[in-house]
């Protein structure tokens, strides 16, 4: 295992600009960005390269030998999304240049709003990798599949019966809201987990490592780009990469907690739960209310870091039901137009127009004379009877 097999593989992408509404990238979009990458392999900047969309998020995945965080990889990506976003604003396609929120480039792209996953590491003999990208929904919609692929027995038969990842993987989950983040192990540690994570919203894995040999598992882009941009711009369509078989997950088992179409924060307005529908490519787009929010699954071999592949995972009848449940569980959450919990709550809509609106009605609103009498507390905290008193 020498250095010449430590291969780094970066998932950086952004919206750009989409044809009829945030619907689908155009393909002189794309073709923009492949001369970009394209050029930058002949030079030897990069070893391999796949240019893709998944709805209207533009998908650059590429292979090279320089690092996570490398200026010279997150310059290429920045180039090659400016150059897009050139050919989105001549073609007046909608929202052109969407995610790319400033001009003040200085060596890395996050922050400045393209969503980035990257993980270096070094190649084994057959080194199959997952890539995941999704449309009209937000970082921490992988968490519960995550969960689902490193910590449970229920959905990934290896970590009972393959002793190289029979002692778990640790988590890091990252607090996007505090800049913060923690470590825990699983399965030891599975409670605090499920504690932070089921916070989708605030708490996201950001990595996984294996715990006997601390080898990089799985990476996601975290960048919020609401959080980033202080309003609403879009949702911060999220990617994913995770290595496969011979001690992590088997393909199947990575590919497994797709089968649950669970309720996901995005869709309309960036502002709706709905179900995570897993697609391929040529239903990488979203149409009905904007959506339902869309994931598809890449699958690759990475072999002297060459893209050997792709193929399109979730191409497949074994997902048929998935999707099926997915437009059922679109009808239900539909039905309740713009009541919650199908619109997001209140957090979340502040980076909306939502707060515009309420602004407006600030003073329609007259005292009501019956709160003195009925709501205002009269009652101090220490003379509530407690919980024991009341209940025992
Ligand atoms: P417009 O008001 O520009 O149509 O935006 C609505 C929307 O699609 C939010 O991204
Ligand atoms: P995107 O985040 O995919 O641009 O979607 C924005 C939106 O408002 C969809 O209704
Ligand atoms: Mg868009
Ligand atoms: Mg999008």
């Amino acid at each position: 295992m020498g250095e010449e097999r430590r291969v780094t593989i970066s998932v950086i992408k952004a919206d750009i600009g989409s044809i009829a509404g945030h619907h689908k990238v155009h393909p002189d979009t794309i073709a923009a960005a492949t001369r970009v990458l394209a050029e930058a392999k002949r030079k030897g900047t990069i070893i391999d390269f796949y240019v893709t969309h998944v709805g209207d998020d533009l998908q650059l995945i590429m292979t090279h030998r320089k690092g996570v965080d490398s200026p010279e990889i997150h310059g290429l990506a920045w180039e090659a999304f400016k150059k897009a976003a050139e050919v989105a604003k001549e073609l007046g396609l909608y929202a052109a240049g969407q995610d790319l929120l400033s001009d003040a480039f200085s060596g890395n792209v996050r922050g400045l709003g393209p969503g980035v996953a990257e993980m270096e590491f070094v190649e084994r003999p057959s080194e199959p990798i997952v890539v995941f990208m999704a449309d009209k929904t937000e970082p921490g919609a992988f968490n519960l599949p995550l969960y689902r692929i490193f910590a449970d027995p229920f959905n990934t038969a290896g970590l009972v019966i393959d002793p190289r990842m029979h002692d778990g993987f640790k988590f890091e989950v990252l607090d996007v809201l505090e800049g913060k983040y923690v470590v825990l192990n699983a399965p030891e540690e599975l409670y605090d987990l499920l504690a932070l994570i089921g916070t989708p919203s605030r708490y996201v894995i950001k990595r996984i490592y294996r715990k006997r040999d601390n080898e990089i598992a799985a990476v996601v882009s975290v960048e919020r780009l609401n959080l980033i941009a202080g309003r609403y711009v879009g949702k911060d369509d999220p990617v994913a990469i995770v290595r496969a078989q011979s001690g992590f997950p088997a393909v199947g088992e990575i590919l497994e907690p797709f089968s649950f179409p669970h309720l996901v924060a995005g869709w309309m307005r960036g502002s709706h739960w709905g179900p995570l529908m897993p697609v391929s490519l040529r239903d990488a787009k979203c149409t009905r209310f904007d959506g339902p929010p869309r994931i598809v699954a890449l699958g690759f071999q990475v072999t002297k870091g060459k893209l050997i592949g792709p193929v399109d995972l979730f191409d497949d009848p074994a997902f048929d039901e998935a999707r099926r449940l997915a437009q059922q569980i679109a009808d239900y959450m539909r039905r309740h137009g713009p009541f919650m919990p199908h619109r997001l709550g209140p957090e979340e809509m502040e980076y909306t127009t939502l707060p515009q609106v309420l602004e407006k009605l600030k003073n329609r609103f007259a005292e009501a004379k019956d709160y003195e009498k009925y709501i205002k507390p009269k009652i101090k905290k220490s003379e509530l009877l407690t919980g024991e008193e009341t209940h025992d």
